[in-house]
């Protein structure tokens, strides 16, 4: 049955929160785990839906999967029997794309269900096949199947013509225990990117300068067993930074590192909210109508796409006139027709969304387009006056956990509810008043 959530908007947020495991990274680290035989553990492991997911596919090539706890997980890939992903696990989850460059790298060979556009835009993955053919392997695209082989990879130079996250960590992948010296040049420098190289050495791989734009990897023969905890989730971090900036209230966000937050931490003091800064925690508080500014996404340590929603839906509210230019993804303002209905003043224009900054929103019904939006769009409905329900938050639920008690623990009024349940609805507004 669907779910939606039903939001009484206007209660300021106060107190702590704690921030789960890197979901983006755990996808990666999840992959990873398959390329030695012995049993790999990790830990800090978000309970969200994709994880879930590509544990599934994982278990599906016949990987053991043992989940020790919500958060903890244990995988052996000696007993892996198939080297196919289908379409099915990589239209849930495009991130199962990590696979071709595991299985690559380890059985040197895979098939892979091309995976097709998505709900932010065309996401071609061009450059992870160019990095694969560049060590070696044969890559030949048939009915809807990308199928790699190589009778020997070999390390190589490779450039990227786009810095992709999702390339770089594909040829690490698939470079690791190849022939010799790998260069990948213009890599991505999210810091998922280097929790994955960190996991990797730790099964014995040797990966050197990932965090900067050349990566430098030695094959190795073989992957051995690791014990490993995932960094905290930077997008999930910001998400309740936001929140706490919009809806003027003050909470200590734990269990990050403030240095992967520093785009978000700028921009929130150049607007006019207050961030402190611990070893593992960020507190964010703000008092009054913040100011307007000008973002532009950028690959990492830029301002993040994955924030982009969030931090418009925050400048629609504050003060003049602020623009959002998405420069990573064509497709991902569509969450501001939703905004729009609650009052917003957003105009479009290519890839720059131009806010004229209102007062207030108020609730309504609305409809989550994405992950990301969804998520901005719940913070909409906490500082709205008034009822909002938000559908589709099965994207949302893709990569928060708990969203909804987390926000709760802070003083909003939220619920999760099924759809169309208006006995549900009544309840909850008889139980907020
Ligand atoms: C990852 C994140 C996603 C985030 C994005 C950008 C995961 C699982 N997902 O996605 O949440 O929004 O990084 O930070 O980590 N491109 C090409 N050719 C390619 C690959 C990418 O042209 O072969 C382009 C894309 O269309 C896009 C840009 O490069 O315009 C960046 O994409 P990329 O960094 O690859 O994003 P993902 O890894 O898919």
């Amino acid at each position: 049955m669907e779910n939606q959530y039903i939001i009484k908007g206007g209660t300021p947020l106060h107190g702590e929160v704690n921030i789960s495991g890197a979901k983006n990274a755990a996808l990666g680290i999840l992959a990873a785990a398959i390329m030695t035989d012995e049993t790999v553990v990790i830990d800090n492991l978000p309970n969200v839906r994709d994880i879930n997911v590509l544990l599934d596919a994982i278990e599906g090539i016949g990987a053991t999967v043992n989940r020790i706890s919500p958060h903890a997980v244990e995988i052996n890939g000696s007993t892996i029997s198939s080297m196919t992903i289908d379409y099915d696990s990589i239209r849930k989850i495009r991130a199962s794309y990590y696979l071709l460059g595991a299985l690559l790298g380890k059985y040197r060979r895979a098939q892979v269900a091309l995976p097709g556009g998505c709900d932010i835009g065309s996401r071609p993955i061009d450059q992870h096949l160019k990095g694969f053919r560049a060590l070696g392997a044969s890559v030949n695209i048939e009915y809807g199947m990308i199928n790699t082989e190589a009778d020997q990879l070999r390390g190589n130079h490779i450039f990227l013509d786009v810095v992709s996250v999702g390339a770089t960590i594909n040829i690490m992948l698939a470079s690791c225990m190849a022939e010799g010296k790998t260069i990948i040049e213009n890599a991505a420098k999210e810091p998922h990117i280097v929790d994955v190289a960190n996991f990797l050495n730790s099964m014995g791989a040797e990966i050197k300068g990932a965090g900067t734009d050349k990566i430098r990897i030695t094959g190795v023969q073989r992957l051995h067993t690791s014990e490993y905890s995932i960094i905290p989730d930077q997008i999930e971090a910001g998400t309740f930074m936001i929140a706490a900036a919009a809806t003027k209230g003050d909470v200590l966000i734990k269990n990050v590192i403030p240095k992967h937050l520093e785009a978000i931490s700028v921009k929130l003091i150049e607007i006019g909210a207050t961030v402190e800064e611990f070893d593992d925690a960020v507190r964010v508080s703000a008092s009054q109508r913040l100011r307007h500014s000008q973002i532009k996404t950028l690959p990492y340590p830029g301002f993040p796409t994955d924030m982009q929603p969030q931090i418009a839906t925050l400048l629609a509210l504050s003060e003049g006139t602020s623009t959002v230019t998405e420069s990573i993804f064509e497709n991902r303002f569509k969450y501001v027709d939703e905004l729009t209905r609650m009052g917003a003043s957003i105009k479009v224009e290519g890839n720059v969304a131009i806010i004229e900054g209102v007062e207030g929103f108020t609730g309504t019904t609305i409809s989550a387009p994405d992950l990301r939006a969804g998520a901005a769009l719940v913070v909409a409905g906490l500082v709205s006056e008034g009822y909002t329900t938000v559908d589709s938050i099965k994207y949302i639920e893709r990569g928060y956990e708990n969203f909804e008690d987390k926000l709760n623990a802070l003083g909003a009024s939220m619920e999760k509810i099924p759809v169309d349940d208006e006995r549900a609805v009544q309840k909850f507004k008889l139980k907020v008043g």
